[in-house]
């Protein structure tokens, strides 16, 4: 896994760095601090879903957002700073290690009293949430085998119109190699076909980044 989209060569990725909104002094430490951790940095999503996460986020005037997979807080740092006035996000990981860099920049960037973090399986805690249509924004992030488990978990929390938005979906193009049977490659063509199967929601499949799979409840 990279920060850095599959799909785009040299010269395209810093074309599209360089015309995407900069990344803010205080993203731009997260990733150096993240950068300390060595290969699993690679988890963290690149500049160009930074920005567009926030734009998503403001776009569809998000006041209940929920993110599965957070590690060292980038993503939900975008979605956050994207909530509409008293927006929330609540976020679900395992790791009390890389969450505690995620809430030393939260609280920096001054979003923290916006994200109620939830140390646990994440399949424990969207279980947990009242299932009433409330949720108007989901990203998904986490490891690739509960990715189904936690859509079904989300859709019915979502009201209609929210999004649940799934990340790495096109796998650096192992999603269509016949000859990867891995069982995260094998967990995300099973998400695709799912989704897009589903007729509480429309679907579509964007080659951004490492493949971005949104839902739309109907
Ligand atoms: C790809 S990283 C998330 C990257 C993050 N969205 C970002 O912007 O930097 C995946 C995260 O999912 C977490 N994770 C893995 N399995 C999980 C589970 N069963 N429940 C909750 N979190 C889990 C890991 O601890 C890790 O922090």
């Amino acid at each position: 896994m990279s920060p850095r989209s599959f799909l785009l060569d040299d010269a395209l990725w810093h074309y599209v760095v360089d015309h995407t909104l900069k990344v803010d002094p205080i993203l731009a430490r997260l990733t150096d601090r993240t950068k300390e951790l060595g290969a699993a940095a690679g988890m963290q999503i690149g500049p160009d879903q930074q920005a567009l996460l926030t734009m998503l986020t403001r776009f569809a005037g998000v006041t209940s957002a929920v993110e599965v997979g957070t590690f060292t807080g980038t993503s939900a740092l975008c979605i956050a700073r994207g909530l509409a006035p008293a927006g929330q996000l609540i976020c679900c990981d395992v790791s009390e290690e890389w969450t505690a860099i995620a809430r030393d920049a939260w609280s920096e960037a001054g979003v923290d009293d916006r994200i109620d973090l939830r140390i646990g399986p994440a399949a424990d805690t969207l279980a947990a949430l009242p299932v009433e249509p409330s949720i108007d924004l989901a990203f998904i992030d986490a490891d690739k085998g509960g990715y189904v488990g936690y859509y079904d978990e989300l859709v019915p929390r979502l009201r209609p119109g929210g999004w649940i938005v799934a990340d790495n979906t096109l796998w650096s193009g192992k999603i269509t190699d016949a000859a990867d049977q891995d069982e995260a490659t094998k967990a995300l063509r099973a998400y695709n076909a799912h989704a897009a199967a589903d007729e509480r929601v429309t679907t579509v499949v964007l080659a951004v980044a490492d493949g971005l799979t949104i839902s739309q409840k109907r």
